[in-house]
């Protein structure tokens, strides 16, 4: 819920990327604001099981991709990404991700990220949680907004943030596309 006020901050988009569909609980929520609805994940099986279980909407593609490796020619007006970060192998890989991601957000558009938090993170053998992951995406982006959400157990707990394009970034040099 508050992911898609978050993601539906500034109305309708006409353009944006799903990083990480999973099932596809989002995707089914987020499609019908956008224009064009671009989804991406590592895995081929929980694109095709979300494409078939929304009965192949008109307005979203499909792309098999890592997101550490991912580039387009086209730039969206939003992106989120959530619960996809921790499974990169270390903060290298965390670091070009972010930087892939800041190449394809427009320079008006916003990154929407959700993650469990680093204590939780840690615990299941995790690289880095919310916390660790909010710091290094606000050496890139202009952070918004917070929300802490607090599950049922501890380990539902997360963070999740909106993020300006920063035009004016200032470790350009640590994060070129
Ligand atoms: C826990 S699910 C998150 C699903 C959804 N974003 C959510 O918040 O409920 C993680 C998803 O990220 C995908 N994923 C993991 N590593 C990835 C990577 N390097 N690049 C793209 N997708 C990745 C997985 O295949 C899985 O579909």
């Amino acid at each position: 819920m508050h992911m898609l006020r978050l993601s539906l901050s500034k109305g309708p988009v006409a353009h944006a990327l799903e990083v990480g569909c999973a099932g596809g609980a989002f995707t089914e929520k987020l499609a019908p604001y956008c224009q064009r609805l671009t989804v991406m994940d590592v895995m081929p099986q929980a694109l095709a099981r979300t494409r078939k279980r929304l009965n192949y909407p008109p307005n979203v593609n499909w792309i098999v991709a890592d997101v550490q490796h991912f580039s387009s020619a086209e730039r969206f007006e939003l992106i989120v990404v959530a619960e996809v970060f921790y499974y990169l192998a270390d903060i290298a890989e965390v670091r070009d991700a972010i930087r892939k991601l800041a190449c394809v957000l427009a320079p008006d558009g916003q990154l929407i990220f959700g993650s469990a938090r680093d204590a939780n993170c840690r615990r299941w053998g995790h690289i880095a949680g919310a916390e660790t992951v909010l710091k290094m995406l606000n050496e890139r982006f202009t952070e918004i907004e917070r929300v802490e959400c607090v599950g049922q157990s501890s380990n539902e707990d997360c963070l999740l943030a909106r993020f300006q394009n920063a035009v004016h970034f200032s470790h350009q040099s640590d994060f070129p596309c």
